[in-house]
């Protein structure tokens, strides 16, 4: 692909916005959760740029992001009461419902399963930019293929400028981890992703809820996860990433006295000053687990700028949010978790 000059637009640019969408250029996104990077969801050729500019293996498919329930059966079919329930409680918000597809939903989206990912993001100037465009935006998250998520238009630039036409800035992401996956073609629904929306959250509304095993574990060589992008290392850094799980105290200490001397630390708040003449990233403090989920990206990207040869990562508790930012972190050590 030619380099192409990023424009920087705002939120007075939506109609400058949704002409590149409908135009079939590529466009960066806020939403609450990660920057996107967005293309017209009905458009083949904008579908496949998109992996082109990310790098992103083809088997992986794409969310259609629309600005709200009523779109649902332009681009599905089948829809359970289920699906209702959620998008009453949960949407414009960090959920994603997986549900059979309609045909006019390009293969280039969905990696030619039979399904399809729909999302409505909570930020409403996206929202505002799908209704002005009238097609849905096909967008992952705005990172080069493999690399941490991006929560500013600052960090999808590190990665996309020059690749794509414009980024909107809507300033930093509020939730900061990916929407929340929820398969609802099977029964009982299967949390593929844990995100904004917590499975207590779910479980409230649904009863049981199935956890995919990709959440909480390494797939195997061969295995095949429900959400296709979770088999891939993924939210990495350069460095190594060693994962410690246990009581704060427990953790930090076993963290010193096991250090290099180039070592990096992700901590808690609490526990910055006990890492000097090391790099640290503080993630918040150990009971703020929304501050947790909006800092864990910024962390792993701080230190591709730093000299470090490995990582320590003080880890959450995983419950609430908590889930999605130790799945986080763990994807990102590779699954190297170590238990005090
Ligand atoms: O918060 C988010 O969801 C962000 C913002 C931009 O909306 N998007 C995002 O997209 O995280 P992406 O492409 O980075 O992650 C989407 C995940 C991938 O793991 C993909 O395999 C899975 O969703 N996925 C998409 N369509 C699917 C489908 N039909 N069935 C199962 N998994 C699907
Ligand atoms: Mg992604």
């Amino acid at each position: 692909m030619n380099a192409v000059e990023t424009k920087r637009l705002t939120s007075a640019d939506v109609e400058t916005a949704a002409a590149i969408i409908r135009s079939g250029g590529l466009l960066g996104i806020p939403t609450e959760t990660v920057y996107g990077l967005g293309a017209d969801g009905l458009n083949q050729e904008a579908v496949h740029a998109i992996f082109r500019a990310k790098g992103r293996p083809q088997d992986n498919p794409l969310i259609l992001h629309v600005p709200g329930t009523e779109w649902l059966e332009r681009y599905c079919e089948n829809i359970p009461d289920k699906a209702y329930d959620l998008t009453e409680k949960f949407w414009p918000g960090p959920l994603t419902l997986i549900l059979p597809r309609k045909p006019q939903v390009p293969d280039a989206v969905t990696a030619g399963l039979p399904t399809v990912g729909m999302r409505c993001p909570a930020c409403e100037v996206t929202r505002l930019v799908i209704q002005k465009a009238d097609t849905p935006i096909a967008a992952p998250s705005g990172n080069t293929s493999g690399r941490p998520s991006p929560t500013s238009a600052q960090d999808m630039l590190e990665d996309m400028d020059g690749k794509i036409d414009a980024i909107l800035d809507d300033g930093p992401c509020s939730v900061g981890v990916e929407s929340t996956i929820l398969d609802l073609t099977v029964t009982p629904p299967r949390l593929l992703r844990p995100g904004g929306v917590t499975l207590e959250e779910l479980e409230e509304v649904l009863g049981e809820v199935a956890v995919d095993d990709a959440v909480r574990r390494l797939m195997a060589p061969g295995e095949q996860p429900k959400a296709p992008g979770m088999k891939y290392r993924h939210y990495a850094p350069k460095a190594p990433v060693t994962v410690v799980k246990g009581d704060p105290d427990m953790t930090a200490g076993y963290i010193v006295a096991r250090m290099g001397e180039k070592s990096g630390v992700i901590c808690f708040d609490e526990f910055k000053g006990y890492f000097r003449g090391h790099p640290v990233e503080p993630i918040g403090p150990v009971h703020d687990q929304a501050e947790q989920a909006r800092r864990i990206f910024d962390a792993l990207r701080a230190f591709d700028h730093l000299e470090v040869t490995d990582i320590w990562a003080q880890s959450p508790t995983d419950d609430g949010i908590g889930l999605a930012v130790t799945n986080r972190l763990n994807k990102a050590a590779g699954f190297h978790i170590i238990e005090v």
